[in-house]
């Protein structure tokens, strides 16, 4: 059963132009893909229109589907939005680029993230204090009494990832799309945040849809590639054979920065 198919996926902005054109791939239960292209190809919005979240205006054709044995099948392009709405969380969920898009400033971390606990598990009291400290201490957060208390600007930008993680695996979801959940991150935190998700991911079984600019960031949590440009599909397959032999000049650029990146980074280590 794949948890995620998507075919022939196209989405076009309010005036005409294609975004995404004739997009197709799926993820079975618990499987990886990467989704890679420069800035501009289309990576948000595919994983927006997989959410049913995409910007007033624009329009998406084609298919999208989501579905696991609890929820059953769902095509999400032309759903209604109650439909969505049952399925964001707990069936599919998404972390972004900037933890702050997922955290409420005026709110403190404890509250926010015991909400879903609170609808999904149904915790309350003493019960759901202790959910949030050990959803805390998952993501590994050293002081997990002292976060929950915190408001969002006084813990720093790696805890707020991890703390965003946390909220998006509250609803223990089928499918986690990871739109370059790292890329705002200094260097040494980026390693620990993706080995963090990548060891979550594991554990829970969950199918993972990870998206980067960077084909050295996705090549360590995946080893299955779809790579954009313009909107469209150029190349798709394992990342070794990929990285062996690019057959696309847009892809062999990737490769390209990914290596220059690498000895930067060897050489950094000396
Ligand atoms: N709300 C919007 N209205 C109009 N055009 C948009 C909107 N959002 C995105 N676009 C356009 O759609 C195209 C794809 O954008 P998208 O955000 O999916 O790119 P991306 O691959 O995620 O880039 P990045 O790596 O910078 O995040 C771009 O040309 C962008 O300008
Ligand atoms: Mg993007």
């Amino acid at each position: 059963m794949n948890v995620l198919t998507v075919d022939g996926l196209t989405v076009r902005s309010a005036d005409g132009r294609t975004l995404v054109s004739d997009l197709s791939f799926s993820l079975a239960r618990g499987a990886r893909l990467g989704l890679i292209g420069e800035s501009g190809s289309g990576k948000s919005l595919t994983s927006l229109a997989v959410m049913g979240l995409l910007p007033a205006g624009m329009t998406a054709s084609g298919s999208v589907t989501l579905e696991t044995p609890e929820s059953g099948r769902t095509e999400v392009i032309g759903a209604p939005e109650r439909r969505l709405n049952g399925l964001r969380g707990r069936v599919a969920t998404v972390v972004f680029q900037e933890p702050l898009t997922a955290l409420d400033p005026l709110m403190r971390i404890g509250r926010q993230l015991a909400e879903p606990l609170r609808r999904v598990r149904g915790l309350r009291g003493a019960a759901l204090r202790e959910a949030v400290t050990a959803a805390l201490s998952e993501v590994r957060i050293a002081d997990p009494r002292r976060v929950a208390r915190a408001y969002p600007h006084e813990i720093s930008g790696g805890q707020r990832q991890r703390v965003a993680i946390a909220m998006a695996l509250a609803c223990e979801p089928a499918l986690l799309i990871a739109d370059e959940p790292t890329t705002a991150l200094d260097v040494t935190v980026q390693a620990e945040v993706l080995a963090l998700l990548d060891g979550l991911v594991s554990a829970r079984g969950m199918a993972l849809l990870f998206i980067s600019h960077d084909l050295a960031v996705v090549s360590r949590v995946t080893d299955h590639v779809v790579v954009l440009k313009d909107g469209a599909a150029v190349e798709s397959g394992a990342v070794l054979d990929i990285v062996g032999a690019p057959r696309h000049p847009y892809t062999r650029d990737l490769v390209d920065s990914a290596r220059r990146l690498d000895e930067a980074l060897d050489w950094s280590r000396r």
